[in-house]
């Protein structure tokens, strides 16, 4: 039977009681998708899921993003986030992959850098370290709800620029190929979405890199105070994980992000699918 037990006092739960092996009913998914819109981030346990299992149930929830350019898994459905070199070693620090996953530790929305940014992404823990290698989520919901009313007359119709390639070279200038660059322009984002009966969030994170009607100074500082304000740990929820855990998220109501492990010494194997958004977070 389905069981949705919280994980945190403001989102997340975990949810039993599904087995992948099959195709979830349509019963079985509706309360899914309503659990899902409530809590925003759904843990589901004991999915030793396949690559196909994964995107078959990725794609309940509507089309998935192909990888882009440049990342492991380019061209086709999964984002490959791992350690482990081509050859089955551990890769060294100046490994592109570890990179990426350090770039992986700035909260972030994924693919807000895209006109149409993704609705969720779903991941799931293949090889998991010891200790460490947590996967974090600030509830930009509550983020929202709880921000001073002058903040929130202040947001409202305010456009924030996301760019890939700004967060992104504040790793490393060299992480970002020119083919990348010329792959995903900037784009503008609505900072803060409407999620109807469920309230509204502020839409943020690393990509974020100024907002339009504000000299560059003025618009850092405010995006600098509001990310003060989200990553307030009671917003938080750290996900420890367990083997055969599958987490899926609403990149629109949370940011996330990966925190350290031992790295050099123990391998972290994790699966993406990353469900495509359903229109602009603007209106045309
Ligand atoms: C991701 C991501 C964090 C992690 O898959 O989009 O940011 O802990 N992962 O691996
Ligand atoms: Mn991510």
């Amino acid at each position: 039977m389905l069981e949705i037990t919280p994980l945190h006092s403001l989102f997340a739960a975990e949810v039993t009681g599904l087995d992948l092996d099959h195709v979830p009913t349509e019963e079985t998914l509706s309360a899914v998708k309503a659990a899902f819109a409530q809590y925003t981030v759904l843990v589901f346990r004991d999915q030793d899921v396949t690559d196909d299992q994964q995107i078959a149930f990725s794609e309940c929830f509507g089309s998935l993003e192909s990888t882009k350019v440049g990342t492991p898994g380019a061209g086709s459905k999964m984002i490959v986030l791992s350690n482990i070199g081509p050859d089955g070693a551990i890769e060294p620090p100046t490994g592109r992959q570890v990179l990426n996953n350090k770039a992986n530790q700035h909260w972030h929305a994924d693919s807000s850098f895209k006109p149409v940014p993704a609705k969720a992404s779903m991941l799931s823990a293949r090889i998991i370290p010891l200790s460490g290698g947590n996967t974090e989520y600030i509830s930009m919901r509550a983020v929202y709800a709880a921000l001073p009313e002058e903040d929130k007359a202040r947001l409202a119709g305010k456009v924030a620029i996301h760019d890939y390639a700004y967060g992104r070279s504040k790793i490393d200038p060299e992480l970002v190929t020119a083919e990348e660059r010329a792959a995903v322009p900037p784009v503008r984002q609505s900072m803060v979405l409407d999620h109807g009966i469920h309230g509204k969030s502020l839409y943020l994170g690393a990509h974020c890199a100024r907002v339009e009607g504000m000299d560059d100074k003025e618009g850092r500082a405010l995006i600098d105070r509001l990310m003060a304000f989200a990553t307030n740990k009671r917003f938080v929820y750290s996900h420890v994980w367990r083997p055969h855990d599958l987490i899926l998220w609403d990149n629109l109501s949370v940011l996330h992000r990966a925190t350290p492990f031992a790295s050099m010494e123990e391998p972290r194997r994790m699966v993406r699918t990353t469900i495509a958004g359903d229109g602009p977070t603007l209106a045309a």
